[in-house]
């Protein structure tokens, strides 16, 4: 029978007076700053900021300062500085004095990592979020240089991060926090991870943001059928999945600068039977392409703030092998979709980077597919069924 597709698949906020262009920093062990050559940098202090759990060494860079609305210095990378870039012919992404906080990177593998390196390809500069039980091996891995291959920019420098915050999206603030994952030895260290918490650090570090991205899963029972999913189970999977983004706007929206844009990644399981993608994910998604609605509507009223999500195809990232089928899921789609190829993550960062930019500025409430087109099919072209029919050939 033919096989039904379902459109499968650092700067630091310091007190002035801050010395100028060739001040040296030392950044504690939640902000991370890599120079355009890592190899050169050393290691030098400034005051750390109050949100700051504890500090360690890492990589600095020649900062120059310059004063914020808050009467604060705000002290800026001369090496990530981008407003001595020439204007580029043609339609070019501009983010350029743009901020964005990415919420769901703890390697270099995920669509958050190449979301981030699209928006700073684009001149943004680049806050993340990274889940507290992956802080400790992400930063270490940055540190040690482990993802510096993939840190090369289309210019040839490196992404840049400019600070690392510890975030458990699933707490809004101290208060929901379980004694069990307090007294967590994965916790231990870091303080200040909820999302409200979050979000008055960043406001206190760097006063406003301009783009805000939600890269982020987790639906621990995804392996199972929805008939045998636990109630738990499913509420985790929404909790983690989709709640966490309506939280993360709540706190964020009011420290954005209008105009400003957000985007979430859902998966085509939200509106197309996928086996395999169980645990309450699916409900996970189509809550959150749902609130991508609603929350245009609340956000663009309120603050003049966008709110998009993407619908990406299969990736092998950390999150999606563990699902435990995602080769399984590029091979069908190489087989079945319109563009016969592999999705590489980039093209997931680069079409996020339009939808964060002003080019984008009348897009919200969407869900853009960036699948190679995969959601669009009707049939499984692959299966046998169909034979020889001229029809299922490319060519
Ligand atoms: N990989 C795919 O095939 C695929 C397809 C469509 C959509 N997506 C979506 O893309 C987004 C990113 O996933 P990915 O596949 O790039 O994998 P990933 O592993 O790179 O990203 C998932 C991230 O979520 C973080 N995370 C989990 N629970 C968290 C919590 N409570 N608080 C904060 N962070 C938490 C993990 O640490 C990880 O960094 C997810 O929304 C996912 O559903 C992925």
């Amino acid at each position: 029978m033919a096989q039904i597709v379902a459109s499968c698949q650092q700067m630091m906020m310091v007190k002035p007076p801050v010395s100028a262009s060739s001040s040296r920093m030392m950044i504690n062990s939640s902000a991370v700053v890599f120079g355009a050559n890592a190899k050169t940098n050393s290691f030098s202090m400034l005051s750390s900021a109050s949100c700051i759990a504890s500090v360690k060494p890492l990589l600095s860079c020649n900062i120059t300062s310059k004063p914020s609305k808050s009467d604060k210095v705000i002290t800026r990378e001369m090496c990530q500085s981008t407003e001595s870039k020439p204007i580029l012919p043609g339609l070019p992404i501009d983010l350029r004095g743009k901020r964005a906080f990415i919420a769901g990177i703890a390697d270099d593998n995920g669509y958050g990592w190449a979301i981030a390196k699209s928006l700073a390809a684009a001149g943004a500069e680049i806050l993340v979020g990274t889940w507290v039980p992956a802080m400790n091996i992400f930063e270490t891995s940055l540190r040690r240089g482990k993802f510096d291959a993939s840190r090369v920019l289309p210019d040839g420098s490196l992404l840049k991060i400019t600070k690392v915050y510890p975030l458990d999206a699933v707490f809004d603030n101290p208060e929901d926090v379980p004694q069990d994952i307090n007294a967590n030895r994965r916790y231990a260290g870091y303080s200040n991870w909820t999302v409200q918490e979050v979000a008055e650090c960043v406001k206190k570090d760097f006063g406003t943001i301009d783009i805000l991205v939600h890269s982020l899963a987790n639906g621990p029972e995804v392996s199972k059928p929805l008939l045998e999913t636990s109630r738990k189970g499913y509420l985790a999977a929404i909790s983690a999945s989709s709640y966490s983004f309506v939280s993360l706007l709540k706190q964020f929206v009011p420290i954005m600068n209008p105009g400003g844009a957000t985007l979430s990644l859902t998966h085509v399981a939200s509106t197309r039977i996928i086996p395999g993608y169980g645990g309450g994910m699916s409900s996970a998604k189509a809550a959150l392409e749902s609130d991508t609605r609603v929350l245009a509507f609340e956000a663009g009223r309120r603050y003049k703030v966008r709110v998009n999500t993407i619908s990406a195809g299969a990736l092998g990232s950390r999150a999606a092998k563990a699902i435990g089928f995602v080769d399984t899921m590029i091979e069908y789609s190489i087989n079945n979709a319109p563009l016969q190829k592999e999705l590489a993550a980039d093209e997931v960062g680069n079409a996020a980077a339009f939808l964060l930019s002003p080019l984008s500025s009348a897009i919200t409430g969407s869900v853009v597919y960036v699948d190679n087109g995969l959601n669009a099919m009707g049939v499984a072209v692959d299966s046998p069924v169909f034979g020889d029919l001229y029809i299922t050939k490319g060519d």
